[in-house]
């Protein structure tokens, strides 16, 4: 043996030994990470101790339990700061007013939200990256903190009812709806900036002929209004309770008591009062004073440039023939809802 192990070979074994112990503990370190990787699509309601905060009984329990720390392991707040899967998600509707709620919901203490928009339900690409990833993408919060992203492309997602579902069966829902005619104009006005006012006129743009009497129902200017049919896409797999609807009239005309009614299904205090607005005199939209209980806020003002531009003037009877399009699907809508948003 001693023979064997001469200076030699002593110089080129120990290293070995030491590369493969080395090996054995970094693969022991990173395993569970390749467990949390595995399990990625599967319903982690079950499986992730920091999405399912119950919103309904707000309490710090679930984090105490299965922190890594052990049950009543006590850190300090800060320390328990770490990035979680949204509770909460504004899911639609595009040119409804999902800016504004975000911002507005943003002024409750317990609200904590992505400024961007994530794109992880509607886009292959990002959903491909997996939760972990989305995970990363969401502000740090601490325990007992909701945490609320807004994509309005998901309402009309195909695929993103069931990808939801797969990651929370027990995800609260915002829908912001607005007069579908006026959203219509609104979302062509966005079109039409960014095609750098390349676009027909509205009236040409959303019908079909020389006579303009005809609707283009086809294209997603005028479909995303149609919210009934994207809504039911959502109820085979949410009930009803778990989605709620806000009016973007109502928001802008009587912010805090729409909002009172998201802090309701929320579950959290009553927070958000009239005080804290104010109303822009050049675009009459409500703006956030700033001031929360004496002090100012880093998220007040109006919002950008970009919300609430000027929309053009509508022939009467292209705005009937929207009109007289949507009326039937609003009226579905009410029913489902349980709640009368009184458009045209
Ligand atoms: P317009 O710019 O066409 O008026 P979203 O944030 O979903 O893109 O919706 C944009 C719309 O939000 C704006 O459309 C505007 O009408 C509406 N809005 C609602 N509340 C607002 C507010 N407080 N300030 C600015 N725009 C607001």
């Amino acid at each position: 043996m001693a023979a064997w192990l001469d200076g030699r070979k002593v110089c080129v074994v120990l290293p070995l030994v030491g590369l493969l112990l080395f090996c054995i503990y970094n693969v022991m370190l990173k395993e569970p990470k390749t467990k949390y990787k595995k399990i990625e699509f599967a319903n982690y309601d079950d499986l992730l101790f920091d999405l399912d905060v119950d919103i309904n009984n707000s309490t710090q329990m679930w984090y105490w339990s299965t922190s890594q720390g052990g049950a009543g392991t006590k850190k300090s707040n800060k320390s328990l700061l770490q990035r979680r899967l949204p509770n909460v998600i504004i899911i639609g509707v595009r040119k409804g007013g999902t800016r504004a709620l975000l911002e507005f919901l943003k002024i409750h203490p317990k609200i904590k939200a992505c400024t961007a928009e994530v794109h992880f339900f509607d886009n292959k690409k990002n959903y491909q990256l997996g939760l972990d990833w989305y995970r990363q993408q969401m502000p740090e919060s601490s325990p007992g903190k909701i945490t609320i992203e807004k994509t309005p492309a998901y309402f009309v997602t195909d695929e993103a009812p069931e990808r939801v579902y797969k990651m929370s069966r027990t995800i609260k829902l915002l829908v912001i709806v607005r007069d579908p005619t006026e959203r219509a104009i609104s979302d062509y006005v966005q079109v039409w900036l960014k095609k750098r006012g390349k676009l027909p006129p509205f009236e040409r743009f959303i019908t079909k002929g020389k006579e303009e009497k005809v609707l283009r129902t086809s294209i997603s200017t005028v479909q995303i209004g149609v919210y009934v049919e994207h809504l039911r896409k959502w109820l085979k797999y949410f009930p009803i309770s778990q989605l709620h609807f806000v009016s973007m009239e109502e928001l802008t005309t009587n912010p805090a008591k729409e909002l009172r009614a998201v802090e309701k299904f929320l579950n959290i205090e009553p927070f958000i009062k009239e005080e804290h607005f104010y109303i822009n005199q050049t675009k009459r939209f409500p703006c956030f004073s700033g001031y929360v209980d004496g002090k100012k806020k880093r998220n007040s003002g109006c919002l950008s440039e970009s919300k609430g531009r000027p929309h053009p003037i509508v022939r009467d009877d292209i705005r009937n023939l929207l009109q007289d399009y949507y009326r039937p699907y609003n009226q579905e809508l009410y029913k489902e809802v349980q709640r009368d948003f009184h458009w045209p």
